[in-house]
């Protein structure tokens, strides 16, 4: 290990976060039935102009009268570049802020947006004298922001997870997209000619640098990354391939925009039970090669040492986590 410790950000399960228009009160109920690990109660892409003052007293009445559960709460507040985004944060947290768990900051692009929110969190919390401090989900959704993401990770203690904002990373790069969070055709290999002639098409994933470069900077600062949205909610196997590459490369999460979502980034977002049990096994095995002085031992016919038993832990510690 580096003799630089990583702080992690508190432990919380985040493997699915639904997303939920705050101008849209009557669809509040079914999101706090759900088993949605977070709920982001919106105030900015999802809400029209004239409706943004309406959802933030939709959202304070909501945060301090339902019941919520364990849920994760969560407030996307308007850009730093609106004038709405001072009064988001002042009322909803002055009003609301007991039951807030977390602000959602949209297209933050610098170290210094991230500072900002800070402060005039700080000020409010200090003056209402709570003693639970609320933290910050960061979406990465313009270049500017990409550019400076490892920045961005590590601007406030308060930081919590990355979200990779694909809808509107897509417009800020001006890539050619066809739905949110899908794959475009275009981004393909088309192999060279077979002794028969033919070529095959492969597909590729056009978010993957992206995404994996969003992981490193979470992951580099004790973060959680967590996937953005994926638009067509009538194509579960869609959103099933897109949250799989991201679980693949280190996200624990994945954005829902409808309810349907949710049952599917839980289910890929969770270590199965074959995971589970082998990593358990792992553990066990590398437990008695200690005792016999081994370093690395077969298990299976496969390799394992250290870095196996810093794998398993984490598996069988985010089994804990979901069944309690
Ligand atoms: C989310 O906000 C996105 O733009 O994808
Ligand atoms: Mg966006």
């Amino acid at each position: 290990m580096s003799f630089h410790p990583i702080e992690q950000a508190p432990a919380r399960l985040n493997r699915s976060e639904l997303a939920v228009p705050g101008s849209q009160p009557q669809l509040f109920e079914k999101a706090a039935q759900s088993d949605a690990d977070v709920v982001f109660l919106d105030l900015e892409d999802a809400v029209a102009p004239d409706d943004k003052a309406q959802a933030r007293k939709n959202i304070i009445k909501a945060l301090n009268e339902m019941d919520w559960g364990k849920k994760t709460m969560s407030v996307r507040i308007n850009g730093l570049d609106t004038h709405y985004m001072y009064r988001d944060v002042v009322d909803v947290v002055e009003q609301a802020g007991e039951r807030l768990d977390l602000i959602m900051i949209p297209k933050v692009g610098t170290a210094a947006d991230v500072y900002a929110v800070d402060m005039l969190v700080t000020q409010i919390e200090d003056a209402r004298g709570y003693k639970k401090r609320i933290g910050f989900e960061h979406i990465i959704e313009t270049a500017l922001g990409m550019q400076n993401v490892t920045e961005i990770a590590g601007a406030s203690k308060r930081n919590e997870s990355l979200h990779f904002g694909v809808a509107d990373y897509a417009a800020s790069t001006r890539a050619r997209t066809t739905i949110i969070g899908g794959v475009n055709p275009d981004y393909s290999v088309l192999t060279d000619p077979l002794e028969d002639g033919t070529r095959a098409v492969h597909w590729g994933d056009m978010w993957h640098y992206a995404l994996a470069r969003m992981v490193v900077a979470a992951r580099a600062n004790g973060l959680r990354p967590v996937d953005g949205p994926f638009g067509d909610f009538s194509d579960p196997d869609g959103y099933r391939a897109a949250a799989k590459r991201a679980a693949v490369l280190g996200c624990e999460g994945k954005w829902a925009i409808h309810p349907s979502q949710v049952d599917l980034a839980n289910e890929v977002m969770s270590p199965s039970e074959a995971e589970v049990t082998r990593a358990k096994r792992i553990l066990e095995a590398m437990a008695k090669a200690a005792t016999e002085g081994k370093g690395a031992v077969s298990l299976d016919g496969r390799l394992i040492d250290y870095a196996s038993i810093r794998q398993a832990e984490v598996l069988v510690e985010k089994a804990k986590q979901i069944a309690g």
